[in-house]
């Protein structure tokens, strides 16, 4: 019953918002929604087109990412390291990285676009996205330099830690 009345209550924001009420601004168009509707799901539903190699993103992630995390990956003073700690999540000084620590690849992508290059965020265009992904991806040792990363073959890369995390055990509500 909660959710005909949730449902009843999206719509009539719907319906407002496509009404001049106020007289102020506008209802947003698609592309407006297309925009900021950038979140990529954990099994890569939202990826975008496009795609990349990390032979592609070499030069990419040299000149945009290396100056904070390091020409492998390692970390520098800026950004944190994005490479290394496997097998020590266990251990006294556990080192979470990329490679280490993330359960899922297609979250990687999803970052990236949102949050990198630190110093000017949202600049890339997805395929420069991918093609940053799939290097970082290659420096931890997990998918080869050529190979394409695109929307079907990101949620597929097998990441060291993707068993480590704990179910959520609630039921799933919509
Ligand atoms: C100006 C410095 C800077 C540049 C350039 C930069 N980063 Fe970062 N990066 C950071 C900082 C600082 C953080 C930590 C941000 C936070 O925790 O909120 C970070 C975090 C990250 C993380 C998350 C690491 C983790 O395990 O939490 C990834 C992945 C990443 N950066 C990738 C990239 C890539 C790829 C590029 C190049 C496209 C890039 N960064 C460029 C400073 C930078």
């Amino acid at each position: 019953m909660w959710r005909r009345s949730a449902l009843a209550v999206l719509y009539a924001g719907v319906a407002l918002a496509a009404e001049p009420k106020y007289k102020l601004g506008r209802a947003a168009t698609a592309e407006d929604i297309a925009a900021v509707d950038i979140s990529v799901l954990a099994d890569g539903r939202g990826l975008p087109a496009g795609s990349g190699t990390a032979a592609q993103g070499k030069d990419l992630y040299f000149r945009r990412c290396s100056k904070c995390h390091g020409a492998e990956g390692q970390g520098r003073e800026e950004g944190g390291p994005l490479v290394g700690g496997k097998g020590t999540l266990t251990t006294a000084k556990p080192l979470k990285t990329v490679g280490s620590f993330w359960p899922q690849a297609t979250t990687l992508f999803d970052y990236i676009r949102r949050a990198m290059p630190f110093d000017r965020p949202g600049t890339f265009s997805n395929e420069q996205v991918y093609q940053a992904t799939a290097q970082v991806l290659f420096l931890n040792g997990l998918i080869g330099e050529n190979d394409v990363m695109d929307a079907k073959t990101l949620p597929k890369v097998a990441m060291p830690n993707r068993d480590g995390f704990v179910k959520d055990p609630r039921p799933k509500v919509k």
